[in-house]
Protein backbone atom coordinates (compact mmCIF):
# COMPACT_ATOMS: atom_id res chain seq x y z
CA UNK A 1 0.00 0.00 0.00
CA UNK A 2 3.01 2.56 0.81
CA UNK A 3 4.93 1.77 -2.03
CA UNK A 4 2.08 2.19 -4.07
CA UNK A 5 0.83 5.71 -2.60
CA UNK A 6 4.58 6.68 -3.09
CA UNK A 7 4.57 5.57 -6.69
CA UNK A 8 1.94 7.61 -7.78
CA UNK A 9 2.80 10.63 -5.89
CA UNK A 10 6.21 9.94 -7.87
CA UNK A 11 4.70 9.37 -11.31
CA UNK A 12 2.30 12.57 -10.79
CA UNK A 13 5.70 15.20 -9.98
CA UNK A 14 7.31 14.00 -12.48
CA UNK A 15 4.27 14.31 -15.06
CA UNK A 16 4.27 17.91 -13.92
CA UNK A 17 7.96 18.44 -14.03
CA UNK A 18 7.88 17.14 -17.77
CA UNK A 19 4.98 19.30 -17.99
CA UNK A 20 6.36 22.53 -16.92
CA UNK A 21 9.55 22.02 -18.53
CA UNK A 22 7.06 21.69 -21.94
CA UNK A 23 5.33 24.55 -20.70
CA UNK A 24 8.73 26.51 -20.71
CA UNK A 25 9.73 25.46 -24.15
CA UNK A 26 6.75 26.42 -25.25
CA UNK A 27 6.94 29.52 -24.42
CA UNK A 28 10.52 30.19 -25.57
CA UNK A 29 9.65 29.11 -28.87
CA UNK A 30 6.29 31.84 -28.81
CA UNK A 31 8.72 34.43 -27.75
CA UNK A 32 10.45 33.61 -30.99
CA UNK A 33 7.97 33.68 -33.40
CA UNK A 34 7.00 37.01 -34.26
CA UNK A 35 5.15 36.96 -36.96
CA UNK A 36 5.54 40.22 -38.57
CA UNK A 37 2.96 42.63 -38.03
CA UNK A 38 1.17 45.22 -40.60
CA UNK A 39 -0.34 48.20 -41.06
CA UNK A 40 -2.08 50.03 -44.37
CA UNK A 41 0.50 49.84 -46.92
CA UNK A 42 3.73 49.20 -44.33
CA UNK A 43 3.24 45.49 -44.60
CA UNK A 44 6.68 44.44 -42.78
CA UNK A 45 6.53 45.54 -39.25
CA UNK A 46 8.82 43.51 -37.49
CA UNK A 47 12.31 43.31 -35.38
CA UNK A 48 13.35 46.35 -33.95
CA UNK A 49 10.02 47.54 -34.42
CA UNK A 50 6.46 46.54 -33.02
CA UNK A 51 3.03 47.61 -33.15
CA UNK A 52 1.47 48.57 -30.16
CA UNK A 53 -1.20 46.08 -29.50
CA UNK A 54 2.11 42.99 -30.50
CA UNK A 55 2.66 40.32 -28.09
CA UNK A 56 5.26 41.52 -25.29
CA UNK A 57 8.62 40.19 -26.11
CA UNK A 58 7.87 40.91 -29.69
CA UNK A 59 9.75 44.07 -31.44
CA UNK A 60 11.72 46.14 -29.37
CA UNK A 61 9.35 48.74 -26.77
CA UNK A 62 11.97 51.81 -27.35
CA UNK A 63 10.95 51.31 -31.46
CA UNK A 64 6.86 50.79 -30.95
CA UNK A 65 4.67 52.38 -33.59
CA UNK A 66 0.69 52.99 -33.68
CA UNK A 67 -1.69 52.04 -35.81
CA UNK A 68 -4.65 54.86 -36.75
CA UNK A 69 -6.84 54.60 -39.49
CA UNK A 70 -4.43 52.78 -41.84
CA UNK A 71 -1.61 54.84 -40.82
CA UNK A 72 1.56 53.78 -39.43
CA UNK A 73 2.81 56.68 -36.59
CA UNK A 74 5.76 56.82 -35.02
CA UNK A 75 5.88 59.22 -32.11
CA UNK A 76 9.18 60.47 -31.41
CA UNK A 77 11.15 63.69 -31.02
CA UNK A 78 8.46 64.44 -29.73
CA UNK A 79 6.46 65.02 -32.61
CA UNK A 80 3.87 62.85 -34.69
CA UNK A 81 5.11 61.00 -38.13
CA UNK A 82 3.74 59.00 -40.94
CA UNK A 83 5.79 55.76 -41.37
CA UNK A 84 5.99 55.77 -45.36
CA UNK A 85 8.71 53.23 -45.55
CA UNK A 86 10.90 51.00 -43.33
CA UNK A 87 14.04 49.21 -44.78
CA UNK A 88 15.52 46.76 -42.57
CA UNK A 89 18.85 46.66 -45.17
CA UNK A 90 19.26 50.21 -44.94
CA UNK A 91 18.19 50.31 -41.65
CA UNK A 92 16.31 53.74 -42.30
CA UNK A 93 12.78 54.92 -42.02
CA UNK A 94 11.03 57.57 -44.28
CA UNK A 95 8.85 59.85 -41.58
CA UNK A 96 6.42 62.67 -43.18
CA UNK A 97 5.30 65.34 -40.01
CA UNK A 98 1.57 64.46 -40.07
CA UNK A 99 1.53 68.49 -39.56
CA UNK A 100 3.04 68.85 -43.33
CA UNK A 101 1.14 65.07 -44.17
CA UNK A 102 -1.34 65.92 -47.53
CA UNK A 103 -4.86 65.82 -45.92
CA UNK A 104 -3.33 67.82 -43.33
CA UNK A 105 -2.06 70.62 -45.06
CA UNK A 106 -3.42 73.04 -42.45
CA UNK A 107 0.03 75.33 -42.41
CA UNK A 108 1.61 74.85 -39.18
CA UNK A 109 5.26 74.67 -37.66
CA UNK A 110 6.78 70.97 -37.68
CA UNK A 111 4.93 68.47 -34.99
CA UNK A 112 8.49 68.15 -33.07
CA UNK A 113 12.08 68.66 -33.43
CA UNK A 114 13.99 65.90 -35.10
CA UNK A 115 17.28 67.40 -35.02
CA UNK A 116 18.83 69.87 -32.59
CA UNK A 117 20.14 73.70 -34.35
CA UNK A 118 23.09 71.65 -35.33
CA UNK A 119 21.03 69.44 -38.15
CA UNK A 120 21.96 66.39 -35.54
CA UNK A 121 19.03 64.02 -34.65
CA UNK A 122 18.39 64.20 -31.00
CA UNK A 123 16.60 61.11 -30.31
CA UNK A 124 18.54 58.05 -28.94
CA UNK A 125 17.33 55.22 -31.20
CA UNK A 126 17.62 57.29 -34.45
CA UNK A 127 21.62 58.09 -34.72
CA UNK A 128 21.90 55.59 -37.54
CA UNK A 129 24.24 56.86 -40.60
CA UNK A 130 22.15 58.11 -43.66
CA UNK A 131 23.83 57.62 -46.96
CA UNK A 132 23.06 60.92 -48.07
CA UNK A 133 23.38 63.91 -45.99
CA UNK A 134 20.20 66.09 -44.85
CA UNK A 135 18.97 69.53 -45.25
CA UNK A 136 16.73 71.15 -43.76
CA UNK A 137 14.31 74.28 -43.59
CA UNK A 138 14.49 76.77 -40.61
CA UNK A 139 11.42 78.38 -39.34
CA UNK A 140 12.37 81.84 -38.74
CA UNK A 141 10.24 84.28 -36.60
CA UNK A 142 10.80 87.88 -37.04
CA UNK A 143 8.83 91.07 -35.11
CA UNK A 144 8.98 92.87 -38.88
CA UNK A 145 8.76 92.37 -42.48
CA UNK A 146 12.38 91.40 -44.14
CA UNK A 147 10.88 90.40 -46.78
CA UNK A 148 12.43 93.26 -49.13
CA UNK A 149 15.49 92.64 -47.46
CA UNK A 150 18.23 91.59 -50.40
CA UNK A 151 19.52 89.15 -47.36
CA UNK A 152 16.20 87.68 -46.97
CA UNK A 153 15.82 86.98 -50.52
CA UNK A 154 16.07 82.99 -49.24
CA UNK A 155 13.73 83.60 -46.95
CA UNK A 156 10.69 82.13 -47.88
CA UNK A 157 7.02 83.57 -46.36
CA UNK A 158 4.91 80.79 -44.49
CA UNK A 159 1.66 83.50 -45.14
CA UNK A 160 -0.46 81.32 -42.57
CA UNK A 161 1.95 82.05 -39.98
CA UNK A 162 2.27 85.38 -40.54
CA UNK A 163 -0.05 87.50 -38.88
CA UNK A 164 0.89 91.58 -38.04
CA UNK A 165 3.72 91.73 -35.76
CA UNK A 166 4.86 88.06 -36.71
CA UNK A 167 6.06 87.37 -39.80
CA UNK A 168 7.20 83.44 -40.25
CA UNK A 169 9.84 82.56 -42.77
CA UNK A 170 11.28 79.52 -44.42
CA UNK A 171 14.99 79.18 -44.49
CA UNK A 172 16.73 76.36 -46.75
CA UNK A 173 19.58 75.10 -45.28
CA UNK A 174 21.79 72.61 -47.64
CA UNK A 175 24.54 71.82 -45.85
CA UNK A 176 25.25 72.12 -42.22
CA UNK A 177 25.72 75.26 -42.48
CA UNK A 178 25.98 78.26 -39.87
CA UNK A 179 22.83 80.38 -39.73
CA UNK A 180 23.27 83.72 -38.24
CA UNK A 181 19.23 85.00 -38.19
CA UNK A 182 18.57 88.58 -39.34
CA UNK A 183 18.49 90.98 -36.74
CA UNK A 184 14.82 90.90 -35.38
CA UNK A 185 14.59 87.56 -35.97
CA UNK A 186 14.97 84.16 -34.42
CA UNK A 187 14.58 80.45 -35.45
CA UNK A 188 11.84 78.32 -33.63
CA UNK A 189 11.75 75.16 -35.54
CA UNK A 190 13.46 73.11 -38.02
CA UNK A 191 12.20 70.51 -40.54
CA UNK A 192 14.79 68.06 -42.06
CA UNK A 193 14.02 67.10 -46.03
CA UNK A 194 16.14 65.31 -48.80
CA UNK A 195 19.11 67.25 -49.72
CA UNK A 196 18.35 68.86 -53.00
CA UNK A 197 20.83 69.23 -55.72
CA UNK A 198 18.22 71.87 -57.60
CA UNK A 199 19.77 75.48 -57.54
CA UNK A 200 16.46 76.66 -57.85
CA UNK A 201 15.65 76.06 -54.56
CA UNK A 202 17.31 78.42 -52.90
CA UNK A 203 14.32 80.55 -53.41
CA UNK A 204 11.63 78.01 -53.30
CA UNK A 205 8.02 79.56 -53.76
CA UNK A 206 6.02 78.31 -50.10
CA UNK A 207 4.16 75.82 -52.70
CA UNK A 208 7.13 74.68 -53.30
CA UNK A 209 8.38 74.24 -49.81
CA UNK A 210 5.51 72.39 -48.48
CA UNK A 211 5.74 70.19 -51.49
CA UNK A 212 9.27 69.00 -50.09
CA UNK A 213 7.92 69.03 -47.10
CA UNK A 214 5.36 66.62 -47.71
CA UNK A 215 7.98 64.07 -49.43
CA UNK A 216 9.06 63.89 -45.99
CA UNK A 217 12.84 62.69 -44.83
CA UNK A 218 14.81 59.27 -43.45
CA UNK A 219 16.00 58.86 -40.16
CA UNK A 220 18.61 55.84 -40.00
CA UNK A 221 18.24 53.50 -36.37
CA UNK A 222 20.41 51.76 -34.95
CA UNK A 223 20.31 49.28 -31.65
CA UNK A 224 23.86 49.41 -31.49
CA UNK A 225 24.11 53.11 -30.82
CA UNK A 226 21.17 53.71 -28.75
CA UNK A 227 22.89 51.12 -26.36
CA UNK A 228 26.32 53.42 -26.87
CA UNK A 229 23.60 56.52 -26.27
CA UNK A 230 22.37 54.70 -23.18
CA UNK A 231 25.86 54.05 -21.57
CA UNK A 232 26.65 57.64 -22.43
CA UNK A 233 28.39 57.51 -25.56
CA UNK A 234 28.74 57.97 -29.04
CA UNK A 235 28.80 55.71 -31.73
CA UNK A 236 31.00 55.04 -35.00
CA UNK A 237 30.53 53.02 -37.82
CA UNK A 238 32.01 49.35 -37.46
CA UNK A 239 31.55 47.67 -41.14
CA UNK A 240 30.22 49.83 -44.35
CA UNK A 241 28.49 46.24 -45.31
CA UNK A 242 24.65 46.57 -45.49
CA UNK A 243 22.83 46.46 -42.54
CA UNK A 244 25.58 48.77 -41.01
CA UNK A 245 27.27 47.34 -37.77
CA UNK A 246 28.05 49.83 -35.20
CA UNK A 247 30.55 49.94 -32.52
CA UNK A 248 30.89 52.51 -29.23
CA UNK A 249 33.09 55.02 -29.44
CA UNK A 250 36.23 54.53 -26.82
CA UNK A 251 36.57 57.13 -24.80
CA UNK A 252 39.78 58.51 -24.29
CA UNK A 253 39.09 60.23 -20.85
CA UNK A 254 41.54 61.93 -18.83
CA UNK A 255 42.70 59.19 -15.38
CA UNK A 256 41.06 60.69 -12.68
CA UNK A 257 43.21 61.05 -9.67
CA UNK A 258 42.39 58.20 -7.82
CA UNK A 259 43.29 55.99 -11.42
CA UNK A 260 46.45 58.15 -11.29
CA UNK A 261 47.53 57.36 -7.98
CA UNK A 262 46.64 53.28 -8.42
CA UNK A 263 48.86 53.35 -11.38
CA UNK A 264 51.27 55.09 -9.26
CA UNK A 265 50.93 52.82 -6.72
CA UNK A 266 51.09 49.75 -8.95
CA UNK A 267 54.47 50.44 -10.10
CA UNK A 268 56.22 51.27 -6.65
CA UNK A 269 54.76 48.08 -5.71
CA UNK A 270 55.74 46.18 -9.18
CA UNK A 271 59.13 47.97 -8.44
CA UNK A 272 59.74 46.52 -4.80
CA UNK A 273 58.55 43.43 -5.98
CA UNK A 274 61.44 42.88 -8.95
CA UNK A 275 63.87 44.79 -6.32
CA UNK A 276 63.19 41.99 -3.73
CA UNK A 277 63.50 39.41 -6.77
CA UNK A 278 66.46 40.77 -7.96
CA UNK A 279 67.81 40.73 -4.53
CA UNK A 280 66.79 37.32 -3.85
CA UNK A 281 68.75 35.99 -6.74
CA UNK A 282 72.02 38.05 -6.01
CA UNK A 283 71.44 36.73 -2.46
CA UNK A 284 71.27 33.33 -3.90
CA UNK A 285 74.31 33.13 -6.99
CA UNK A 286 76.47 35.30 -3.75
CA UNK A 287 75.62 32.15 -1.36
CA UNK A 288 76.18 29.37 -4.20
CA UNK A 289 79.76 31.03 -4.71
CA UNK A 290 80.37 31.25 -1.09
CA UNK A 291 80.33 27.81 -0.74
CA UNK A 292 81.81 26.31 -3.60
CA UNK A 293 84.78 28.33 -2.53
CA UNK A 294 84.68 27.61 0.90
CA UNK A 295 84.35 23.85 0.11
CA UNK A 296 87.43 24.47 -2.01
CA UNK A 297 89.71 26.33 0.10
CA UNK A 298 88.85 23.36 2.47
CA UNK A 299 90.19 20.83 0.30
CA UNK A 300 93.60 23.27 -0.69
CA UNK A 301 93.77 23.30 3.30
CA UNK A 302 93.28 19.55 3.81
C1 LIG B 1 10.48 41.95 -44.34
O1 LIG B 1 11.58 42.19 -43.49
C2 LIG B 1 12.42 41.08 -43.30
C3 LIG B 1 13.52 41.49 -42.34
O2 LIG B 1 13.00 41.90 -41.15
C4 LIG B 1 12.99 40.63 -44.62
O3 LIG B 1 13.77 39.49 -44.42
C5 LIG B 1 11.88 40.35 -45.60
O4 LIG B 1 12.42 40.06 -46.85
C6 LIG B 1 10.96 41.55 -45.72
N1 LIG B 1 9.86 41.23 -46.58
C7 LIG B 1 9.38 42.10 -47.47
C8 LIG B 1 8.21 41.64 -48.26
O5 LIG B 1 9.85 43.22 -47.61
C1 LIG C 1 -7.69 49.32 -43.48
O1 LIG C 1 -7.33 48.53 -44.59
C2 LIG C 1 -8.05 47.32 -44.68
C3 LIG C 1 -7.55 46.54 -45.88
O2 LIG C 1 -6.31 46.98 -46.29
C4 LIG C 1 -9.54 47.62 -44.83
O3 LIG C 1 -10.27 46.41 -44.85
C5 LIG C 1 -9.99 48.48 -43.66
O4 LIG C 1 -11.34 48.86 -43.84
C6 LIG C 1 -9.13 49.71 -43.54
N1 LIG C 1 -9.51 50.45 -42.34
C7 LIG C 1 -9.65 51.77 -42.32
C8 LIG C 1 -10.04 52.39 -41.02
O5 LIG C 1 -9.46 52.48 -43.32
C1 LIG D 1 10.07 51.19 -49.73
O1 LIG D 1 11.24 51.49 -50.47
C2 LIG D 1 11.64 50.46 -51.35
C3 LIG D 1 12.90 50.90 -52.04
O2 LIG D 1 13.69 51.67 -51.23
C4 LIG D 1 10.55 50.19 -52.36
O3 LIG D 1 10.94 49.13 -53.18
C5 LIG D 1 9.27 49.86 -51.62
O4 LIG D 1 8.23 49.71 -52.55
C6 LIG D 1 8.91 50.94 -50.64
N1 LIG D 1 7.73 50.54 -49.90
C7 LIG D 1 6.73 51.37 -49.69
C8 LIG D 1 5.59 50.82 -48.87
O5 LIG D 1 6.69 52.50 -50.12
C1 LIG E 1 -3.50 66.33 -38.50
O1 LIG E 1 -2.66 66.79 -37.46
C2 LIG E 1 -3.12 66.49 -36.16
C3 LIG E 1 -2.15 67.05 -35.16
O2 LIG E 1 -1.66 68.26 -35.55
C4 LIG E 1 -3.26 65.00 -36.00
O3 LIG E 1 -3.80 64.72 -34.72
C5 LIG E 1 -4.16 64.43 -37.08
O4 LIG E 1 -4.17 63.03 -36.96
C6 LIG E 1 -3.69 64.83 -38.45
N1 LIG E 1 -4.63 64.36 -39.44
C7 LIG E 1 -4.25 63.78 -40.57
C8 LIG E 1 -5.33 63.32 -41.46
O5 LIG E 1 -3.07 63.62 -40.86
C1 LIG F 1 6.14 92.19 -46.49
O1 LIG F 1 6.79 93.03 -47.46
C2 LIG F 1 6.62 92.61 -48.80
C3 LIG F 1 7.47 93.51 -49.68
O2 LIG F 1 7.73 94.72 -49.09
C4 LIG F 1 5.13 92.67 -49.15
O3 LIG F 1 4.95 92.26 -50.49
C5 LIG F 1 4.36 91.77 -48.21
O4 LIG F 1 2.97 91.87 -48.44
C6 LIG F 1 4.64 92.14 -46.78
N1 LIG F 1 4.05 91.13 -45.93
C7 LIG F 1 3.22 91.37 -44.92
C8 LIG F 1 2.65 90.21 -44.21
O5 LIG F 1 2.93 92.51 -44.61
C1 LIG G 1 20.51 83.26 -47.26
O1 LIG G 1 21.04 84.37 -47.93
C2 LIG G 1 21.97 85.12 -47.18
C3 LIG G 1 22.33 86.34 -47.99
O2 LIG G 1 22.57 86.02 -49.33
C4 LIG G 1 23.17 84.26 -46.85
O3 LIG G 1 24.08 84.98 -46.06
C5 LIG G 1 22.72 83.05 -46.10
O4 LIG G 1 23.80 82.18 -45.90
C6 LIG G 1 21.65 82.33 -46.89
N1 LIG G 1 21.16 81.27 -46.05
C7 LIG G 1 21.15 80.01 -46.44
C8 LIG G 1 20.65 79.04 -45.43
O5 LIG G 1 21.50 79.68 -47.54
C1 LIG H 1 -1.24 95.93 -38.45
O1 LIG H 1 -0.36 96.95 -37.96
C2 LIG H 1 -0.55 98.19 -38.57
C3 LIG H 1 0.51 99.15 -38.05
O2 LIG H 1 1.22 98.65 -37.01
C4 LIG H 1 -1.98 98.72 -38.28
O3 LIG H 1 -2.19 99.95 -38.92
C5 LIG H 1 -2.97 97.69 -38.78
O4 LIG H 1 -4.27 98.09 -38.42
C6 LIG H 1 -2.68 96.32 -38.19
N1 LIG H 1 -3.57 95.34 -38.79
C7 LIG H 1 -4.17 94.42 -38.06
C8 LIG H 1 -5.05 93.49 -38.85
O5 LIG H 1 -4.03 94.32 -36.87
Amino acid sequence: MRTEESKTASTILYSLLIFLTFIKVEARNYKQVCSSSSCGEINNISYPFRLRGDPSGCGDPDYELSCVNNKTILEIFPGKYYVKNISYEDQVLRLVDVNFANANRSCSLPSGSVENTDGFVTDFRFKGVLDSLGSRFRFVKCSRNISSLQEAANHTTVPCLTRNGSYVYAVYDGEYSYYNPQPSCSVVSLAPVDLLHDINYKFPSYEAVMELLEAGFFVGWSLECRDCSLAGKSCVVKSWDKPLTYICERENKELTRSQGNLIIAGIVVGGLIALLVIIGILVFFVRKYRTRRNASSSTEKN
